[in-house]
């Protein structure tokens, strides 16, 4: 049986309220502190504030249980917990640098309440040497060094998988410069380094079971703060890449597909995040890839390749626009219907999405645009201005109907399950634009679309045809 620890997650937010629902799953004791009061009432009343898959049942029994709690009293949190948790925003700032005054402010608020050992953990992504200048201020606060380590336990959760990315990790990383305080983050995950949570019955399903355990790597506390920071800036770096190779096939008139699966292939590659598209969004790329630059700028070393990562990704989304303008000629008076607002399917999250800019673009350039997404409308209206010419629907074909075009701009799985008929004398002229190669060319050809999408050509073959095949 293991040892049910009482931990603090300070932040309810994506990454929060996730890793504290998840720690109740594996048996410790939670509470959750915010700042924000109504957010900390509507969690105690039983509010899912976002969408994410098996969240609204693990809170709900964790919540019920009082295995999980929810609270604005930081103080108390800190004082009857044995590990805390950082999870507040780290918002890019005006110079590119993450925004570390909420980190600040609740490592002192910790301060004033720590008189036994604690055990700080960074969860947020911060800049390296972060965990110093959180044990600079605990000590300025008065507080001993005796009584407290500063660690790092870096997030990797994907928004809309994020329990299942929680709860069957590819790896569990614990950067602690004490092995007192390693000791206590190892056996936090001992439920699933050990396997026994996988023999649960009501184990939430996914990769890893109790015979491929996921794996543990311990480093010190810098390391754990620059694998969060490199891994991110990779992934959006391998999302560059392709989008570049996309652009190169669309000029030689290749498919994309047929070349990220050939390079995918490779295991020194990997066939992960290398999907072309409209650029990546969300809270952690944009703002991690322009933090990482800053952290190498300060630290006097060139990686001026994140630069080219950054201005790869804002091309990609000028060109798609450009790609929407010459289909349709102009884009004045033209109605078009849009599929998708957040900035990947599976969420609500609008953060830094490619879809809202592409969808303020077309309505700068004169379009006027009925928007469909399965989650983030309500989200999505809060943030872009009010437009006379932009809409909501809850019905994909009501976006459609009578449409010069229909744009994608998110990988909702509920896009591809359309009734592409319907679709087709729903549309007022048969033109898709998709921004994430959603769609098969040949049978988009076959219904009498004309479809454009990125780095593949209807004239093509789809990926699993003989000639993309290999060969045993
Ligand atoms: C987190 C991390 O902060 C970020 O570094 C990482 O890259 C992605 O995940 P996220 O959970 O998405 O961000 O943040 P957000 O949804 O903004 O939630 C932060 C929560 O912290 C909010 O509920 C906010 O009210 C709370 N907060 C903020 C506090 O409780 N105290 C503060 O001082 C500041
Ligand atoms: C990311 C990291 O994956 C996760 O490990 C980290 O902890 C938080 O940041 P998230 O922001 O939820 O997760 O989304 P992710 O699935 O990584 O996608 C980010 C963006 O890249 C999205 O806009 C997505 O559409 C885009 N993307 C992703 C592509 O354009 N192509 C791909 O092949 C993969």
């Amino acid at each position: 049986m293991s040892e049910s620890i009482a931990i603090t997650v300070v932040g309810s937010g994506y990454v929060g309220l996730v890793a504290a629902t998840c720690f109740a799953e594996i048996g410790h004791r939670v509470l959750c502190v915010d700042n924000d009061e109504d957010k900390v009432n509507r969690l105690n009343q039983g509010e899912i504030p976002i969408h994410e898959e098996f969240l609204p049942e693990l809170l709900g029994r964790h919540r019920s249980s009082g295995q999980v709690q929810f609270t604005t009293d930081l103080g108390r949190a800190t004082h009857e917990s044995q590990v805390i948790f950082i999870a507040v925003g780290t918002p890019q700032s005006q110079t590119g640098n993450a925004d570390l005054s909420y980190v600040d402010a609740v490592a002192s608020e910790i301060a004033r309440s720590i008189h036994s050992y604690k055990v700080i953990v960074e969860k947020s992504t911060v800049p390296v040497y972060t965990n110093d200048w959180i044990r600079r201020t605990i000590e300025r606060n008065g507080v001993s060094r005796s009584l407290f380590d500063v660690t790092s336990n870096p997030e990797f959760l994907r928004e809309g998988t994020a329990v299942k990315d929680f709860l069957h990790p590819d790896r569990i990383v614990l950067g602690a410069d004490s092995e007192k305080a390693a000791r206590l983050l190892a056996a936090i995950y001992e439920p699933l380094t050990s396997g026994c949570y996988y023999e649960r019955s009501d184990a939430v399903p996914g990769s890893r079971s109790a015979a491929d355990l996921p794996p543990i790597l311990q480093t010190s506390t810098k390391a754990a703060e620059l694998i969060k920071h490199a891994s991110n800036a990779f992934l959006a770096m391998k999302i560059s890449f392709i989008n570049v190779v996309a652009n190169l096939c669309e000029a030689v008139d290749a498919d994309v597909e047929h070349v990220a699966k050939g390079m995918g292939l490779d295991k020194r590659i990997g066939k992960r995040f290398l999907s072309a598209g409209i650029g990546y969004g969300g809270s952690c790329f944009p703002k991690d890839v322009a933090a990482f630059r800053y952290v190498a700028q300060q630290l006097g070393v060139d990686f001026r390749l994140l630069e080219e990562v950054e201005k790869i990704n804002e091309l990609q989304k000028e060109r798609f626009f450009q790609k929407i303008r010459s289909a349709l000629w102009t884009l004045r008076n033209k109605r078009l219907g849009v599929l998708g607002l957040s900035f990947k399917g599976g969420t609500d999250d609008i953060r830094e999405s490619p879809a809202l800019e592409i969808i303020q673009m077309l309505l700068d350039a004169g379009a006027s645009i009925c928007a469909h997404d399965p989650a983030a409308i309500e989200r999505a209206k809060k943030e872009l201005p009010p437009h006379a010419c932009l809409q909501f629907t809850e019905d994909p074909y009501e976006a459609a109907d009578n449409a010069d075009a229909l744009v994608v701009l998110t990988d909702w799985a509920e896009f591809t399950r359309l009734d592409l008929k319907r679709l087709r004398y729903t549309l007022r002229y048969p033109i898709v634009i998709d921004g994430r190669n959603l769609f098969d060319p040949w049978q988009m050809q076959e219904l009498g679309f004309t479809y454009l999408c990125v780095g593949r050509s209807s004239q093509h073959t789809p990926v699993e045809s003989p000639s993309a095949k290999c060969l045993p």
